[in-house]
């Protein structure tokens, strides 16, 4: 049996309030636990977004009431809360900032709006960015101008990977994280030239933000290991209705497979187990200035082989991109502040046992 910290997953999409047909507090967090993570920083992509006392307030509000788990909330940047969002950065996991187009009406286009975020955000506070590509090269400039830290999320791409070491290298004070998802699938082949309608369905279960990249730059992510601070799910859970819908939104699910995905890389010697605890432990711990969970750790079963189903899970989105995968690696219990949270396929916790990790 290994045994692990409580893990955390400092990028996950709740949901509530505003979508929770798709996931809430309590499912979320019943999830987390069942994957192994006892910690969770929530994006506030929500509806409404929040972003201001009275939205950040309402997404706590509904967390202390039903988290199963420990948990954060991030406050998003928007063209006009530059001074609201730094008082409430005490309150919050830190502050959001889109700079790219994604799911959710949070998005800072004018690089003049990013400007008040970086002069009035506390230096002490995470910032993270959702900056694809040539933003995030422009994200980094804005931290070194600013003497800002700031935290990438979801790296995805080679030339992301190699300017975010060349920054380090220079002293910038930048970290990241990758996902799963980036890190174990590529792009899917070029849609079929079917007609419309006919042979398209399935396709909106590949539509994720950032994109799933080439085999190229998958091969970059993992020879350059050393350069990733954190592993991330991205939890960003919709139902299978609207992902074989119309106008199917980007995200995957993935707070109950992140664990056994990266436990059987390390039974294929391509990671350490040293490595998860560091980039799921060590790491977030330091960058989201996230208090010691006391008495909390993870059993495993390192060797037991399992295919992944959705029907075991428990996100209420109803699917998952790696339904079917051989896996190794199976959380068996939980302990979270000394009391068992997570036994087997059951949730243990009651809902509200979860505590804000900026209150602990
Ligand atoms: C996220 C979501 O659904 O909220 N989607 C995604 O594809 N990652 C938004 C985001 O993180 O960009
Ligand atoms: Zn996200």
């Amino acid at each position: 049996m290994l045994k692990l910290p409580g893990l955390i997953d400092p990028h996950v999409h709740v949901r509530e309030p505003g979508a929770t047909h798709k996931e809430d507090w309590d499912t979320v967090t019943q999830a987390a636990l069942a994957g192994g993570i006892t910690a969770i920083l929530a994006m506030p992509n929500t509806k409404p977004p929040i972003f201001d006392e009275a939205t950040l307030n309402l997404a706590l509000d509904a967390a202390k009431a039903k988290a199963r788990c420990d948990y954060g909330q991030y406050i998003g940047a928007g063209p006009d809360n530059s001074d609201i969002a730094a008082s409430l950065a005490p309150k919050a996991a830190g502050l959001k900032m889109y700079l790219d187009s994604t799911f959710g009406e949070l998005r800072l286009d004018d690089m003049t709006l990013w400007t008040p975020h970086f002069e009035k955000f506390p230096k002490s506070a995470p910032m993270v960015m959702h900056s694809e590509s040539r933003t995030m090269a422009a994200a980094i400039l804005f931290s070194a101008i600013y003497d800002h830290p700031v935290h990438i999320a979801h790296v995805s791409l080679k030339e992301e990977i190699l300017l975010i070491k060349a920054a380090k290298e220079k002293g910038i004070k930048v970290t990241c994280e990758v996902c799963p998802h980036h890190l174990f699938m590529t792009m899917p082949s070029p849609p079929s030239p079917l007609p419309e309608g006919e042979g398209r369905r399935g396709e909106g279960r590949t539509e994720v933000r950032p994109r799933l990249a080439t085999q190229e730059d998958v091969d970059s992510l993992w020879t350059n290991l050393d350069v990733i601070d954190c592993f991330a799910t991205d939890h960003a859970p919709h139902t299978l209705e609207e992902k074989d819908g119309e106008n199917p939104p980007p995200g995957f699910p993935g707070l109950e497979t992140i664990l056994p995905l990266l436990i059987t890389a390390v039974s294929e010697k391509r990671l350490s187990v040293d490595d998860i605890v560091q980039k799921m432990y060590i790491n977030p711990r330091r960058i989201f200035q996230i208090p010691e969970q006391t008495e909390t750790w993870v059993e495993v079963d390192e060797n037991e082989t399992y295919e992944i189903k959705a029907s075991e899970q428990f996100t209420r989105c109803g699917w998952t991109p790696f339904e079917g995968w051989k896996v190794k690696g199976k959380v068996r219990k939980v302990f979270l502040r000394g009391n068992i949270v997570y036994e087997d396929g059951k949730i243990l916790a009651n809902a509200g046992y979860g505590r804000n990790i900026r209150h602990i």
